[in-house]
């Protein structure tokens, strides 16, 4: 059914919290970690002091790790959603890569095969943000606990694995924002209340309307509706 004859439901209220503290959390680690890496922002420190951010990057590393947990509960049918997305990467997906970027610079490029719930933008991103989740975690979990369980050499080695995924998570999730915020500002309102425009999710995830239409969620009358010219 259609809301307010206009938009669809696409996610629910429990995986735009999920989203939310995820995206605070992973910028608040980086912000709290930055004067680690370079002088320019020592100010950072003088600030707040250097122990206030350890202690700050403590917190939202824990945070970072309970969010997806209490999301199990409260976020399930969107973290269930996600994960099996990224195991459905197929030719479709490849063609909107290769097309897509045109749309980058204002050109409405070709014949992009009708997407899914999720496209193959988003598929790659979610595999990028679900490996350095569990990358970081892991290497931060070795760096904080690891002294005295694990050899010195090897927990050695969590510095850079660690430091590298930050930097790979933080490049992905400036892309991310870019599309989101500029290339396709219309998806913003499916992470506000979780609806989306439906003439928006008809032309960027037509095979997933295609199916709510074929499951009887929505009605094609009311869909006609509104794409007409
Ligand atoms: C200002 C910051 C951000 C904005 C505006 C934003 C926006 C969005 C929007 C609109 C969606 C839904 C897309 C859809 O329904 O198709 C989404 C999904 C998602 N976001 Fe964000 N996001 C932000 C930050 C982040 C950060 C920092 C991360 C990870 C560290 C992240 C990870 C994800 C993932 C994995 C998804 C699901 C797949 C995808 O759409 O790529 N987001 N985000």
């Amino acid at each position: 059914m259609l809301v307010n004859k206009k938009y669809v439901k696409r996610h629910a209220k429990g995986f735009v919290y999920l989203h939310w503290i995820n995206a605070i959390c992973f910028f608040m680690l980086f912000l709290t970690a930055l004067p680690l890496y370079a002088d320019t922002f020592r100010f950072l420190y003088d600030m707040f002091g250097a122990k206030t951010l350890q202690n700050a990057h403590r917190f939202f590393a824990v945070l970072f790790v309970l969010n997806p947990v209490i999301g199990l509960f409260t976020a399930r049918g969107g973290i269930w959603r996600m994960f099996s997305e990224v195991f459905k990467f197929n030719g479709k997906d490849v063609t909107f890569l290769v097309k897509f970027p045109l749309e980058l610079i204002g050109k409405h490029p070709e014949g992009i095969p009708k997407q899914g719930f999720y496209n193959g933008g988003e598929r790659m991103n979610i595999a990028l943000q679900l490996a350095t989740w569990a990358a970081l975690v892991v290497s931060g979990a070795l760096l904080w606990f690891g002294d005295g369980l694990i050899d010195n050499s090897i927990r050695a080695w969590m510095i850079p694995i660690h430091s590298l995924c930050a930097g790979i998570g933080f490049a992905g999730s400036i892309g991310h924002i870019y599309l989101a915020l500029v290339a396709n500002p219309d998806s913003v309102h499916g992470m506000q209340d979780g609806t989306i425009k439906v003439d928006y999710a008809s032309a960027h995830h037509g095979e997933w309307i295609d199916d709510m239409v074929r499951e009887g969620k929505i009605r094609q009358k009311d869909l006609d509706e509104v794409l007409k010219p």
